[in-house]
C-alpha cells in the first residue's frame, strides 16, 4: 500500500499522562514513515516527557507556550495559526481529561487547544484518550469525547490493561504502532466517503463458553464469520471498530481493535466499557444465554449414574445496549430463529429497544452459524422489512452497512 503519511506534516499534540512518555517512540515512527512532525505540549506534559528528547527525534523545535519568551522579540505571535496552516493531521495522543474538556468546549489557553481551532477544515484530528479507568468512564469525559466525535473528530477508545494507578481497566493509550496505522486510516480515508466514517462501532462476534469444570463448557456452533465481516467492512468505510469476540479461529481484519474474552459475563464487562462513548452498537454474538452456576473447580468424575446443572440467566448485553442508549446512538442486533423467525425477530426488536433487528435463517447449510453464506431478513423498528438474498457474509455485512448508513440518516 501507498505510504500515505509520506511528506505530510504531522502535529503531535501531547497533554500531560504518564502516557506521554511513549511519544517520543511516535515521532520516530512517523518521521520513519516519511512524515514531518512537529509537536505541541501542554504545561503538564513536560512533567511526563522531556522537551530535549522529542525536539530531538522530531529534529524540530517543540511548541508550549502561546507567547514567544520574554527575550524574544519580533513577530512570533501568531503560531498557533502558521502551525494549523501547516497541518496536514493533529493527532492528539495521549489527551487527557482536563484536555478533552478544554478541547470540546473550545478554550484555547495554551498553544494545543489554540492550535485545534486554527486547523484548517477537513484535516483529520485523532484523539487518544488515556487516563484511569473511571474517570474515563465518567459522565463528563464521555460527553466531552461524544462533543469531539460529533464535530468530526476521530476519537479512538483507549486499550484495556494494566493502569498507573496499578488497577487494570480501560483507559490505556495504544502503542505507538497501532497510532500510527490509527492515523494511516484517518488520511486515506476521506469525510465524505461513507457516513460511517470516524464513527466509533462496537459489534460482538462468535460464541461464549460457559463453564462447567475445568475442563469443559457449554457453547453453540457460532464460528464469529458475519461479526468478523461487519467488523472488516465497516473498518473499510472508515469507522472505528472495537470488535469484541469469544473463541474463534478467525484474522483480525486490518484496522481493528480486537478484545477477545471467552465467557458472557467477560463479554459484557467488556463491552460495558464501550456503552457510552460508541455510536453504533451491533450485537452479532451469539452470547449463550445461561451458564452453569456453580461450575466445578478441576475435572468432574464419572462418579455418579447422572448428573444435574443448575443454570443461570447471563445478562443479554445487546437489550443492556438498547436500555441505556442515548439520543443519536444506534443499536442493531441479530435473531437466530429456527420457527416463527420473523415474528420472533420483530419481538426482539421491541423487547431491546433496537434500531434494527436482522433476522438470521437458521439451516447450517446456506445460512446461519459455521456456513460463509446468510439469508438475513432486516426489520428496522417502522416496521420496514427488507429480504435480503443469499449472500456471502461479507456481501451481507455491506448490505447491513448500507442499511445502517441509512438509520444515521435519520438519526
Ligand atoms: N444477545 C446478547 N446477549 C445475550 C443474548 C443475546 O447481546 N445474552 C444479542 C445477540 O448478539 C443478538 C440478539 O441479542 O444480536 C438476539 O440473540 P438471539 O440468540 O437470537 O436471541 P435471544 O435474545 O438470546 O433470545 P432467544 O434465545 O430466546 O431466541
Amino acid at each position: 500500500m501507498e505510504n500515505v503519511l509520506r511528506g505530510k506534516n504531522i502535529i503531535i499534540g501531547i497533554s500531560g499522562g504518564i502516557a506521554a512518555y511513549k511519544t517520543p517512540l511516535l515521532v520516530r515512527l512517523l518521521k520513519k514513515c516519511g512524515a514531518h512532525v512537529r509537536v505541541v505540549l501542554t504545561e503538564s506534559a513536560t512533567r511526563f516527557v522531556s522537551e530535549l528528547a522529542l525536539a530531538t527525534v522530531s529534529e524540530e523545535r517543540v511548541y508550549r507556550s502561546l507567547f514567544p519568551p520574554a527575550d524574544t522579540t519580533g513577530v512570533d505571535y501568531t503560531r498557533h495559526i502558521s502551525l494549523g496552516e501547516w497541518a496536514d493531521a493533529f493527532v492528539i495522543a495521549p489527551a487527557t481529561a482536563n484536555t478533552l474538556a478544554r478541547l470540546s468546549t473550545g478554550l484555547c489557553d495554551d498553544m494545543l487547544t489554540a492550535l485545534f481551532l486554527t486547523l484548517r477544515p477537513g484535516k483529520p484530528v485523532v484523539v487518544f484518550p488515556a487516563m484511569d479507568g473511571q474517570m474515563f468512564l465518567s459522565p463528563s469525559v464521555q460527553r466531552n469525547i461524544a462533543i469531539l466525535s460529533a464535530q468530526g473528530c476521530m476519537v479512538i477508545n483507549p486499550d484495556i490493561g494494566e493502569l498507573a494507578s496499578g488497577l487494570s481497566g480501560v483507559g490505556r493509550m495504544p502503542e505507538p504502532e497501532s497510532i500510527v496505522s490509527s492515523l494511516e486510516k484517518a488520511m486515506n480515508a476521506t469525510a465524505d466517503s461513507s457516513l460511517l466514517y470516524g464513527k466509533s462501532v462496537v459489534v460482538t462476534a462468535g460464541p461464549t463458553r460457559e463453564k462447567i469444570d475445568g475442563v469443559r463448557f457449554i457453547s453453540n456452533y457460532s464460528s464469529g464469520k458475519m461479526g468478523f465481516a461487519i467488523a472488516r467492512a465497516a473498518a473499510e468505510r472508515g469507522a472505528l471498530v472495537t470488535l469484541i469476540t469469544g473463541p474463534v479461529q478467525l484474522e483480525t481484519p486490518p484496522g481493528v481493535k480486537r478484545l477477545d474474552v471467552e465467557t458472557a459475563m467477560e463479554m459484557y464487562d467488556v463491552a460495558e466499557n464501550f456503552f457510552k462513548s460508541c455510536n453504533i452498537f451491533i450485537g452479532a454474538a451469539a452470547v449463550s444465554d445461561y451458564r452453569p452456576a456453580a461450575p466445578f473447580e478441576g475435572k468432574m468424575k464419572k462418579e455418579k449414574p447422572e448428573i444435574e446443572i443448575t443454570l443461570i440467566k447471563n445478562p443479554d448485553i445487546l437489550a443492556e445496549f438498547g436500555k441505556q442508549k442515548a439520543q443519536g446512538q444506534l443499536a442493531v442486533g441479530f435473531a437466530l430463529e429456527t420457527h416463527a423467525g420473523l415474528d420472533n425477530a420483530r419481538k426482539k426488536l421491541n423487547a431491546k429497544n433496537l434500531d434494527l433487528i436482522a433476522f438470521n435463517f437458521f439451516d447450517r447449510k446456506t445460512s446461519g452459524f459455521e456456513v460463509d453464506t446468510n439469508i438475513l431478513t432486516l426489520i428496522d423498528k417502522e416496521g420496514t422489512t427488507t429480504e435480503l438474498p443469499q449472500l456471502t457474509k461479507d456481501d451481507a455485512a455491506e448490505k447491513l452497512l448500507d442499511f445502517i448508513e441509512k438509520l444515521c440518516l435519520k438519526t
